[in-house]
């Protein structure tokens, strides 16, 4: 982002877990995580395995798929962006101290009626499911990470928006005593982010609340993070605490900062370079390797619709 700070291609990587491989794995660590509470509670199977997981891991949406492989969980959670914890990718130790229980997420602005909800009571309300996404980062790294969670449109269906209401602006935590980052000023804390509701609709649209089969990790943006995947990194905030439907367009916390170079679209486009580096090719984090970014990160299909009609506008920054 802005401030400038090592590149990813200065850490150390390894190599990605090819996707069988790690499915295999996955459903491994489940049966033997299920077999001694079996034997023990004598409960059936579907008990046994949530007394033992929890949510997760949550069954995987098999309509996503990469194209990639998975990049290695190591990888995904000692490498990160989160300002709010420092303007450097080495903040994995300093977010454990981020409390993200309790932490309650309020639905408020254009909305039927507006509520506050435990983000534990909210996760449980609905159904997960796993899905493998690719993320590209606006600095041109990206990584592929099979996250749980929810389509963010469920969430939109128990707001019940006004049919007046136009966006969701999504709000970032603000507590100086735990994240460092947050002491320096000059941001314009909270992180805030906004979707139009036909994007926040938009089947890609989704709620993380796992990675890896578990519970995600407070550097990924426990308990709650949105993942967009067709538009840059920045676009998917973490740590939501507040989800707001408005009329109005919400300026986001890069736009507020530097609205020339980090927009509210956002939508990836190689073609399109920011205004300091080109954005026609992204390392690919645990590959070893530089590939060619695609327009819409390759979502085009399911999202290039919801463009066709914005005139005028800069989608791609
Ligand atoms: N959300 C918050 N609250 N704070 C941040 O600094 N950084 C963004 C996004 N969400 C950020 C955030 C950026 S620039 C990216 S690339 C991704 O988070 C990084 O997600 P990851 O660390 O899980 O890979």
């Amino acid at each position: 982002m802005i401030v400038r700070s090592k590149r990813s291609w200065e850490l150390p990587e390894r190599q990605a877990t090819p996707e069988d491989r790690f499915r295999q794995r996955r459903q491994l660590v489940k049966a033997l995580a299920a077999g001694p509470i079996l034997a023990a509670s004598g409960l059936g199977l579907a008990g046994a395995a949530a007394a033992a997981t929890g949510p997760y891991p949550a069954k995987r949406n098999p309509r996503y798929t990469l194209g990639r492989p998975v990049t290695d969980e190591k990888i995904v959670t000692t490498y990160n962006n989160f300002f709010e914890f420092g303007s450097h990718k080495q903040i994995w130790k300093a977010a454990q101290k981020l409390k993200t229980r309790p932490w309650t997420v309020t639905v408020d602005g254009m909305v039927e009626k507006p509520f506050t909800i435990d983000a534990d009571a909210l996760i449980r309300k609905l159904p997960l499911e796993e899905r493998l996404y690719r993320h590209r980062c606006v600095e041109a790294w990206s990584i592929a990470v099979p996250w749980s969670g929810f389509p963010l449109a469920a969430l939109v269906a128990m707001a019940r928006p006004s049919a007046g209401a136009k966006y969701v602006a999504m709000h970032g935590f603000h507590d100086t005593s735990v994240a460092s980052g947050q002491r320096q000023s000059w941001y314009p804390w909270p992180y805030v982010e906004g979707l139009t509701i036909a994007e926040a609709t938009n089947e890609l649209a989704f709620i993380a609340t796992g990675a890896y089969g578990k519970e995600i990790a407070k550097q990924n943006g426990a308990p709650l993070r949105l993942a967009v995947p067709w538009k840059y990194g920045f676009k998917s905030i973490k740590s939501i605490t507040r989800f707001t439907f408005t009329d109005k367009r919400p300026v986001s916390f890069w736009e507020e900062i530097a609205g020339k170079e980090y927009g509210f679209w956002a939508n990836v486009n190689p073609e399109i370079d920011h205004p300091r580096w080109s954005q026609a090719t992204e390392r690919q984090l645990g590959t070893g390797k530089t590939v060619p970014t695609l327009l819409y990160n390759g979502y085009g299909e399911q999202v290039a619709h919801l463009y066709t009609d914005v005139k005028g506008e800069e989608l791609f920054r």
